[in-house]
């Protein structure tokens, strides 16, 4: 890995103050990992403290897409999220755009909340079994990262991350063998070449779908790999230390 590598615990609808009070405990930072983690809404707060004098830093899963104030009942938005002490928060997760109808469009219009707010978005990407066994990777992927390009411009990549997020491999212990991964993400920096190539150098793509301790590092050899989005495995300390001290072995940087 030439890039610094980065690792996002994901820790989806998972948790509660004693556990999370737990796993924060038992994590510590690893040399040349920036480590992620994103709780749920509920729990930005007390993670956000216990944070405090870490150097893990706090993202949350999911932003509002209108506005930044108003009546929007159940959303929170991009500015509260940054009085928190979040600095990325997680878009287009193929769990909302499966279950919550978030259209490339709602995902555009989180990422430019999110820029005005000063918050990194971390944007996922990534086909169904029946769109990989259709042929249409590079289709579905091109079109998801092109609908962020097309409406926030290609100068929000500078500050965002992309995920890799293959639909048929969260959740389900198969992850994409490390050429097949390699394959896409080689081919979503290059789209952004064609853009800005400075700013697709320096883009982390990170790959998520059941990452654990016994494969990470055989994605993080893949040149393009530049880090992991973390399910399950994030909610095991000893296992998401694990992956980030994988990342740290490959970082050649
Ligand atoms: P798993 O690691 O549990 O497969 O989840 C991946 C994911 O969706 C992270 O956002």
């Amino acid at each position: 890995m030439s890039r610094k590598p980065l690792i996002v615990g994901n820790w989806k609808m998972n948790g509660s103050f004693a556990k999370n009070t737990n796993l924060l405990a038992s994590l510590s930072s690893v040399p040349n990992v920036n480590m992620v983690v994103a709780p749920p809404a509920v729990y930005l707060a007390s993670v956000s403290a216990q944070l405090m004098n870490t150097s893990i830093v706090l993202a949350a899963q999911n932003v509002a897409a209108e506005g930044q104030q108003g009546a929007y009942t159940g959303e929170v938005s991009a500015v509260m999220l940054a009085e928190l002490g979040a600095r990325y928060a997680i878009v287009g997760h193929s769990e909302r755009r499966q279950y919550y109808g978030e259209t490339d469009t709602v995902v555009a219009k989180k990422c430019l909340r999110l820029q005005e707010a000063g918050l990194r978005p971390i944007i996922c990407v990534g086909e169904t079994l029946a769109e990989r066994e259709a042929g249409q990777v590079e289709t579905v992927v091109s079109r998801q990262l092109k609908a962020i390009i097309d409406n926030c411009g290609i100068d929000l990549l500078a500050q965002a991350v992309v995920a890799y997020e293959p639909v048929w491999a969260i959740g389900t212990g198969k992850t994409a063998t490390p050429a097949d991964a390699q394959a896409v993400h080689g081919f979503l920096r290059q789209l952004v070449t064609i853009y800005d190539k400075n700013i697709a150098d320096n883009l982390s793509i990170l790959y998520g779908g059941s990452v654990k301790a016994d494969n990470a590092a055989s994605l993080f050899a893949m040149p393009d790999i530049d880090g992991a989005l973390v399910g399950g495995a994030s909610l095991v300390a000893n296992e998401f230390l694990a992956i980030c001290h994988a990342a740290n072995a490959s970082f050649i940087g």
